[in-house]
């Protein structure tokens, strides 16, 4: 949420921070502005809108410089607007900063700045800081940084420049990430290192309370109590996936199709066949506790937490153990027991929700053992946990998670298969479960070569404004997840509800303008899920099926149905769910939207 960029090199700053923008962009997109140092002034253009409509903003305008900082933002405090646009500068104009995160004590700290006749032109929490480091500035860019720092309270990746130091930029993170990119002769910094795979791959993480001072000569870290840092230089090896979309429309698209690939990366290397168990190396060194542990509590925001509901189902199949799924954002204000005997799994693609880290650290301080499985390498996630595991699923830019969901399916059945296999599970059943996830990448292939009758279906249904999706037990999250990608990228409404509450209130909306997704497999639940449908049907409501090849009667009771291929129950989320992100997409492609920047939303959501 939020990207910035920042240069200092010997390059021309702008045509990069430019092109650093485009590629930070699928982190916020209500706004963006850029900043050069250009002989002792700071020239600054910012604008509404996509980081094209700053480019076309900024063409009329010369920024000629080494140096500068940009930023492009979802907005937090105040209306996407040029005013509250960053980078933002202090009263003198000699100041400018970008600003990811959140200043929770911004209010405190603008009383005190306005009784010091400082002049505030924006709505933002951010804007505080340019002025606090313009009251702290005497001729010494860090010192200065550093003492406004000690004043915040919340969140942050800051980048800073000064008129007069016409070759520095002064970062500093708590929370947020920054990473820095090392070139020859010149030094990056940005919010990921999608920024900057065209320029270097050498990049070093900054850890919270960490600041770092950019300039042509080269860089330095600091902490915050001043003392230098060594800090190991790393070599990103990933490719630059932003480069192109290979040929399809939409990232959205590109990404459901590498489904069958980051299903099989995965599990690449993480099964051992001959003892029907999995090996998950990153789990290692919590092994023994995690044999014994008594209950699982899962947090996760959005579609990882739906991710989370499926795998409720999955551990409880595969482990005999008592889970919980928490919604991220609610989990500090439950009282859950959680203690040594508790283990508690983080899931995020991103790795950065904020929800997300709060409620790993409400966990840790009541004695969890905290777990991962995230997409983003060295991510916060990542770094705080005590063990997990990355998907390997390549980035995702399309802001709707497709390939990383059904990627963290897999990961949470190699958890529960090895937890499992220590807890009673026995050789055959391990086996059998290997065997369907290795048989999965094969079955989305045969599901994405349906795309044309999908796409018939999504083009039919596309009229209707409104959605009810139901499935039951692991259909159940599936309907969620169904309902959420259509709504996040169509902006149609669609609820996702348990089949078996649809009679308790909301069939009291089903007519003929109502349609019903309906998940359906052929399982224990699969006679009671006819029953709902023939209850639908009855009140005029059209019904799409979601259903099993193998289930025959299906055809008779729906209107539509598009087939999946089966599987083991624990896993049918994993292929169910694939047609629904297909019909999501052409539903909103047909509506012209912005698909892979729905409006409002933004990758990575640092803030609470
Ligand atoms: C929806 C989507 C979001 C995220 C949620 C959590 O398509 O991607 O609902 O799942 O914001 O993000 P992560 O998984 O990065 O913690």
């Amino acid at each position: 949420m939020c990207g910035i960029i920042g240069y200092c090199g010997v390059r021309t700053a702008k045509p990069i921070l430019l092109d650093g923008l485009k590629r930070l962009e699928y982190r916020g997109y209500d706004s963006a502005g850029l900043v050069v140092v250009d002989g002792k002034k700071l020239n600054l253009v910012r604008a509404v809108g996509k980081v094209s409509d700053l480019e076309k903003k900024g063409i009329a305008r010369p920024q000629p410089g080494h140096c500068g900082i940009a930023h492009t933002r979802w907005a937090t405090h105040g209306r996407p607007s040029e005013e509250n646009a960053h980078p933002h500068c202090d009263c003198g104009g000699k100041i400018a900063i970008a600003h990811n995160g959140i200043i929770e004590n911004y209010l405190d700290l603008k009383e005190e700045l306005l009784a010091r006749k400082h002049e505030f032109r924006s709505e933002t929490d951010s804007e505080v800081i340019a002025h606090l480091i313009e009251e702290y500035y005497d001729g010494d860019l860090e010192k200065a940084v550093l003492k406004t720092v000690q004043r915040l309270e919340g969140t942050f990746g800051i980048a800073v420049v000064h008129a007069d130091s016409e070759d520095q930029v002064v970062m500093v993170k708590r929370g947020s990430p920054i990473i820095i990119g090392i070139g020859e002769g010149e030094y990056f910094a940005a919010s990921d290192a999608n920024a900057l795979l065209p320029y270097t791959q050498k990049i070093i993480s900054l850890n919270d309370d960490e600041l770092a001072v950019l300039h042509p000569g080269g860089y330095h870290i600091k902490n915050l109590n001043n003392e230098f840092l060594q800090k190991q230089i790393e070599i990103r090896q990933d490719r630059d996936e932003l480069a192109d979309k290979k040929g399809f429309e939409h990232f959205m698209l590109k990404e459901i199709f590498e489904q069958p690939e980051a299903i099989e990366n995965a599990f690449r290397g993480r099964i051992v066949e001959g003892e029907g168990v999995s090996k998950l190396g990153g789990l290692e060194p919590v092994m023994e506790r995690l044999k014994s542990v008594k209950k699982l509590v899962i947090v996760s925001c959005g579609t990882s937490y739906y991710a989370g509901l499926c795998g409720r189902y999955i551990f409880e199949s595969l482990c005999d153990l008592h889970v919980e799924v928490e919604m991220a954002s609610e989990f500090r204000y439950r009282r859950l027991k959680l203690d040594g005997d508790t283990a508690v799994l983080a899931l995020s693609q991103s790795g950065e929700t904020a929800d997300t880290i709060a409620a790993i650290r409400e966990a840790k301080r009541k004695g969890a053992l905290i777990l991962g499985v995230v997409n983003v390498v060295g991510s916060a996630i990542a770094q705080i946990t005590d063990a997990g595991v990355y998907n390997h699923a390549g980035p995702e830019f399309g802001v709707a998670s497709t390939k990383i969901y059904t990627s963290q399916l897999v990961v949470l059945t190699l958890m529960a298969l090895l937890i499992g296999r220590y807890r009673g599970l026995s050789f055959t059943e391990g086996s059998a479960v290997i065997q369907a996830v290795k048989k999965l990448p094969r079955q989305v292939k045969k599901i994405l070569t349906d795309i044309e009758h999908i796409k018939k279906v999504a083009q039919e249904y596309s009229r209707y404004r409104d959605f009810l999706f139901i499935g039951r037990q692991h259909n159940y999250p599936t309907a969620m997840e169904g309902a959420l990608k259509l709504k996040e990228i169509s902006y149609i409404h669609a609820e996702g509800y348990p089949a078996g509450e649809m009679k308790h209130g909301p069939i009291s909306l089903i007519d003929e303008n109502f349609p019903t997704v309906a998940i359906v497999s052929q399982d224990s639940t699969f006679d009671k899920m006819i029953s709902n449908i023939q209850e639908i049907k009855a009140r005029n409501g059209r019904v799409l099926a979601v259903a099993g090849e193998g289930s025959d009667r299906i055809g008779d009771v729906c209107d539509d149905v598009i087939r999946v291929p089966e599987t083991l129950p624990i896993l049918q989320p994993v292929l169910n769910i694939v047609p629904l992100q297909l019909f999501a997409y052409f539903i909103a492609r047909s509506k012209g939207c912005d698909i892979d920047k729905p409006r409002n939303l933004a990758k990575s959501v640092t803030v609470e």
